[in-house]
């Protein structure tokens, strides 16, 4: 099994709450009921600047995705993350930054639905930056042949999720956040 590059600094795992502002060194878990599912984990950076290089600290990564069976939960409230109690979302939640810039999360494989490639859906937004509301393919995921969205995707946003040998896929978000006076 080849090894992927990942963040070093996050040595926790499965943090039994989500949407919470947490410590934002350890991997939030966005399916705290265990829905079933392929386990994956998914980390990143926030960055900005004219060299592209620049840490965002303490941006607001939101992520919501579809259950195992291509079903969202929690559909009300216009999908606000932030609206949701600390113990009640599922497949949602989000992730404050560190000072590097780094966030990370644990979840389940988002299922499939309708004529839609398998995507996550993100949304980041940190003070001096424009908001950002995106989505999230899968390499070789043959869907996106068939999807009108996911079709048009800069391949940065095509990720090659990779398994692990405990059976976790695993994945890098990078992910570049304009200055709000930027062009
Ligand atoms: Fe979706």
């Amino acid at each position: 099994m080849k090894n992927i590059p990942h963040i070093t600094s996050l040595p926790n795992q499965g943090i039994p709450v989500t949407g919470l502002i947490l410590p934002s060194t350890e991997i939030v878990n966005l399916n705290p009921r265990n829905l079933q599912g392929s386990k994956i984990i998914v980390s990143g950076k926030i960055y900005s600047g004219l060299n592209k290089k620049e840490p965002v600290r303490n941006a607001k990564v939101e992520v919501w995705h579809a259950d195992d069976f291509g079903t969202y939960h929690m559909e009300q409230h216009n999908k606000d993350i932030s609206y949701y109690s600390t113990n009640k979302p599922i497949l949602r939640g989000f992730i404050l930054t560190n000072d590097k810039g780094e966030y990370a999360f644990s979840s389940i494989r988002p299922g499939l639905y309708g004529d839609r490639a398998r995507h996550f859906h993100y949304r980041i937004s940190a003070e001096g930056y424009r908001t950002l509301e995106t989505q999230i393919y899968f390499k070789n995921d043959p869907r996106i042949l068939i999807d009108d969205t996911a079709l048009v995707a800069d391949p940065c946003r095509i990720i090659d999720f990779r398994r692990q040998q405990n059976n976790t896929l695993k994945g890098i978000v990078n992910i570049y956040l304009p200055q709000m006076d930027s062009e």
